[in-house]
């Protein structure tokens, strides 16, 4: 950061004290959205059917009065952000500002089936933000995640003795499987086609099972997870719910998906799944069968932006955290699947950050 002649570059300088001020503050983007849905802000200004203005929006606010001055600066860094957007700007008096929603914030609207606020709420609760205080003494003991380190068991153990943390994790799952079986059966309906089975490996509370069985009447569907997470669900004709470990065994059957589960564990596990998928495909004597992974592929830096590449490295990063898992890219997946005995794979990126791996007995 010095110049030739010995004195600091101030323009350098300066510039790296924002980049730094910037990444401290980071953490106010994520808390000033979650303040914004917890207020219910996206839904007040869908409900008002139109642009509102400044002081509409205070006054639909369950607030206290004296804190009405500070919604324009939460507003401010909103639409900053892309979450919210300003019309009516041009007159002096803030009041009149008036606030639509943006394509980002018609995905936080209760009924919005796509709705993400479950997963806001989820990855943004006190017990999952709370192991990242630990990230560096986690690197220097042998604790295997930061979560096992400041809650004393695995993320999977505590979902299965807190029910409010169950529910959370449950929602915001199957938030997100609702959003990508909407796209599965658009985009994707063929590779379907053709089996007479399918067992949703992990498949929470079958958010995905049930629109792919009601898709495909012919198909047997089975979800299969812990049995916490299934106990007491109803299924329907061509839906069961199995409780089980797929570490054990997975019902025999002509396909498996396996959605966000690969990326919950390290390398060696995840051949243990694979291997348990390969068994359960093969088990009928048929080898024309297949595993559907829905994961992201970690894209190399110059072939997306770096919002993207950023948003898979948080992924990463996140399940360093809870769960020992992590984000792969395509070498990293090829030499898992080959690893457990599957011959050859197909990716296909149609999924925004994630993609749909097929791989192959
Ligand atoms: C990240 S969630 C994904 C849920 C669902 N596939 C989705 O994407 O919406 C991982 C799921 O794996 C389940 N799971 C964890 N350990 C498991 C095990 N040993 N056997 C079966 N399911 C397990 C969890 O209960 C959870 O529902």
């Amino acid at each position: 950061m010095e110049s030739h002649s010995g004195k600091y570059d101030t323009v350098k300088l300066l510039q790296a004290q924002s980049h730094i001020w910037n990444h401290i503050f980071s953490f106010i983007n994520s808390m000033s959205l979650k303040c914004a849905v917890d207020l219910g802000i996206p839904d007040i200004i869908h409900n008002y059917g139109k642009p509102m203005p400044l002081s509409k929006l205070i006054a639909s606010l369950p607030i206290y009065p004296s804190k009405t001055c500070f919604i324009y600066r939460l507003m401010r860094i909103l639409i900053h952000s892309g979450l919210f957007s300003e019309e009516n700007v041009t007159g002096q008096n803030e009041l009149e500002v008036e606030y639509v929603l943006t394509d980002a914030s018609i995905l936080l609207l209760k009924e919005n089936p796509f709705s993400m606020t479950p997963f806001l709420h989820a990855v943004l609760d006190p017990i999952l933000i709370k192991p990242w205080y630990h990230l560096s003494v986690w690197f220097k003991n042998d604790d295997p995640t930061p979560f096992e380190k400041t809650h004393g068991m695995t993320f999977w153990d505590y979902a299965g003795l807190d029910p409010n943390l169950n529910h959370l994790f449950n929602d915001a799952m199957a938030s997100d499987a609702r959003f990508v079986s909407s796209l599965l059966i658009e985009k994707y309906k063929e590779s379907f086609q053709g089996f007479e089975s399918l067992v949703d490996v992990g498949g929470g509370t079958g958010a995905v099972g049930k629109v792919i069985a009601s898709s495909f009447p012919q198909l047997e569907c089975i979800v299969f997870d812990l049995p916490h997470v299934v106990t007491g669900l109803q299924g329907s004709d061509n839906l069961k719910y199995v409780g089980g470990n797929m570490f054990e065994a997975i019902p025999p059957t002509d396909a498996i998906l396996l959605k966000w589960i690969l990326h919950d564990w390290n390398d060696e596990d995840c051949v243990k799944i694979l291997k348990k998928c390969r068994e359960a495909i093969t088990s009928k004597g048929k080898h024309e069968g297949k595993v559907i992974i829905i994961e992201m592929v970690i894209s190399d830096k110059e072939k997306r932006d770096d919002k993207s590449v950023e948003t898979q490295l948080f992924f990463d990063m996140e399940m360093m955290a809870l769960v020992s898992g992590k984000e792969r890219n395509e070498k990293e997946w090829a030499n898992l699947i080959f690893f457990a005995g599957f011959s050859h794979y197909k990716i296909t990126p149609v999924l925004g950050l994630r993609s749909i791996i097929d791989i192959y007995p």
